[in-house]
């Protein structure tokens, strides 16, 4: 006589949903992965020139004006590419020009372990702001004053080579010995990492009094 088992008791059962759950999840995962590398590809010059959106412009954004717009449609800022600007003085760098500079930057960023105190794109501690949108924040306005600097990127590069003799919070960053030319590459890199559309993040920085364009 043969007993009728429920079929959620049956093994082969379980081992079959395994089989296809697993088998569904990788291939959501991979094709997520191929998702991913769509949106973070860096774009190039001449979508920079065309006025092709990439999430991670060029390196040679940095020729231009970038600003942090609310988007109703998305709800939450967006920054946005504007018309051409100088960058230290001067204008058009080549796109190889500007990605050596960007390198630098990111060499020094990461020999002087800048991520022990602050964040980058969310990765680092929490002593410090988070810096992905620093190149944004309307205290350079300020502070170019104050230093009798004509140019924002001046300003946070004279801030980078001596930031204890320029506090601009009550807490003081210490002077980690940057050299003129490291503090170049980095403006460089933080102008680029600010002009990456991070869907918003962070969040508290639409709460700075003068960061949105327009508010
Ligand atoms: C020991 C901790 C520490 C390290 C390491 C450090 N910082 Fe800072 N940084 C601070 C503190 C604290 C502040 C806020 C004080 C101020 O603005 O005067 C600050 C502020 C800044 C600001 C201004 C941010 C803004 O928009 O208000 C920038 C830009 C910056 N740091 C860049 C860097 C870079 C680039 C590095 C690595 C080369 C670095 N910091 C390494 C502590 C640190």
């Amino acid at each position: 006589m043969s007993k009728k088992v429920s079929v959620w008791t049956d093994n082969r059962f379980w081992q079959r949903s395994a089989a296809w759950v697993t088998g569904f999840a990788a291939m959501l995962l991979i094709w997520l992965t191929f998702d991913s590398m769509g949106q973070i590809a860096m774009g190039t010059d001449n979508d920079l020139q065309n006025g092709v959106t990439k999430r991670v412009p060029s390196p040679s954004v940095i020729n231009y004006k970038i600003t942090y717009e609310m988007s109703d449609k998305r709800g939450h800022e967006v920054p946005v590419i504007g018309e051409k600007e100088t960058f230290f003085g001067r204008d058009d760098y080549s796109e190889e020009e500007a990605r050596a500079l960007l390198n630098l930057g990111k060499l020094a960023v990461q020999a002087k372990n800048c991520m022990n105190c602050h964040t980058l794109l969310g990765n680092g501690a929490y002593y410090a702001p988070d810096l992905t949108k620093a190149w944004l924040d309307p205290m350079w306005d300020g502070y170019m004053a104050r230093l009798g600097k004509d140019t924002k990127e001046e300003a946070m590069a004279e801030f980078l080579q001596f930031p204890s003799e320029n506090p601009s919070h009550g807490r003081m960053m210490p002077n980690l010995g940057i050299t003129a030319e490291e503090a170049k590459g980095i403006v460089a890199f933080l102008k680029h990492m600010s002009s990456i559309d991070t869907n918003g993040f962070p969040r508290n920085f639409s709460k700075m009094q003068g960061a949105i364009h327009g508010k």
